[in-house]
């Protein structure tokens, strides 16, 4: 099959195109025929060598896809041959055939293409897990989530506001701000001319932050929170080390948190998923949530679509064509 291989760590260009054997299903897994796989930030920092894939996964990049099953392994009963699927990858999505749990798997939704439905897992499962299951985030509630216009931000906006919180959002640019409001955001803070904790205090705070900066947002994170506020964070793009005064955390009662999805268990991620059936493919039939579409790269171009997102020029999601 073709595939795309991290040659060494390094820049976009280390994504190098080559052929390898078809991956056969082991116990419980599919093997599902990639028709498009998504591109997400995690996949750049296992590029640059700041993300190792978890013992036993794929070297491949790839974190989610849609295409078809093409070859069921023993124990599965849920899909056949040919069933179209959206999945959870733990890696080798940028690649014609790839391997998941079976449980990982999800429906393609009615009416949504293979290329909308391969952007769906990674970010529904990150935000499903750490905005509602960690944050606990309730109708009503003032939510802030950072990087609004990010993949997983499009996604945390919809689903936020489909669950009735009042949705903040910060990005880096007036025509992203836009993009954040057209998702259903009611007011969306453009980081570079606005201070997003002046926003969120006059509001009264926030009861749940969603954040991917660090940094120096960890503090001012804080100070942006109600009491009784939480913090959940996913990610550390401008560094996880910082000074902060814990008595805040304790005199108002705030929750620091976080996770990362990739190297958690099968049976947490089956959970996820059939939390995702459950409470997001509703959204989804309902028009409620439709991923963000920002632009599509051939496989083999592989370094384009990495370069677009470390260009930080995208709005939503880059996709790789692969059938
Ligand atoms: N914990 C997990 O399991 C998990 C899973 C998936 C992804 N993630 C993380 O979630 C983040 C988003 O992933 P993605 O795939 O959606 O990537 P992405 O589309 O590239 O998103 C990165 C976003 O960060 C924004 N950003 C950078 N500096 C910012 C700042 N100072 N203030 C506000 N926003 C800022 C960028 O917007 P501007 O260019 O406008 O600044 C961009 O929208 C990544 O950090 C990724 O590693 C975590």
């Amino acid at each position: 099959m073709r595939a795309i291989v991290i040659s060494a760590p390094g820049g976009p260009e280390v994504l190098v195109p080559c052929t390898m054997p078809v991956p056969v299903p082991g116990h419980g897994q599919i093997v599902i025929r990639v028709a498009w796989a998504g591109v997400n930030r995690p996949d750049a920092l296992q590029r640059a060598g700041a993300y190792a894939p978890p013992p036993g996964a794929s070297p491949l990049p790839g974190l989610e896809c849609a295409g078809h099953v093409a070859e069921v392994g023993p124990g599965v009963t849920r899909w056949a041959i040919g069933d179209a699927v959206c999945a959870l990858l733990p890696g080798g999505g940028y690649a014609e055939y790839v391997a998941t749990n079976a449980a990982h798997a999800l429906p393609v939704p009615e009416g949504m293409s293979l290329r909308e439905a391969a952007c769906l897992p990674e970010t529904c499962f990150t935000v499903w897990s750490n905005m509602v299951l960690r944050g606990g985030l309730g109708a009503g509630e003032r939510f802030l989530v950072h990087g609004g216009s990010s993949g997983i931000g499009t996604t945390a906006i919809q689903i936020a506001k489909a669950l009735g919180a009042r949705v903040f959002t910060t990005a880096g640019s007036d025509e992203k701000c836009l993009a954040c409001l057209a998702l259903g955001a009611e007011r969306a803070i453009n980081y570079r001319t606005e201070d997003f904790v002046d926003v969120l205090r006059a509001e009264g705070g926030a009861q749940l932050i969603l954040d991917m900066v660090g940094g120096s947002y960890l503090p001012r994170n804080v100070r942006a929170l109600a009491d009784d506020g939480r913090l959940v964070q996913i990610a550390f793009l401008t560094g996880p080390k910082v000074e902060l005064n814990f008595a805040e955390v304790m005199m108002r009662r705030l929750t620091i948190t976080g996770s990362t999805l990739r190297p958690q268990s099968d049976l947490a991620k089956a959970r996820y998923a059939a939390e995702l059936e459950t409470h997001v493919w509703p959204m989804i039939a309902r028009g409620a949530l439709r991923p963000v579409m920002d632009s599509e790269f051939p496989l083999e171009d592989a370094a384009g679509a990495h370069t677009r997102m470390e260009s930080s020029g995208h709005i939503g999601k880059i996709v790789l064509k692969v059938e």
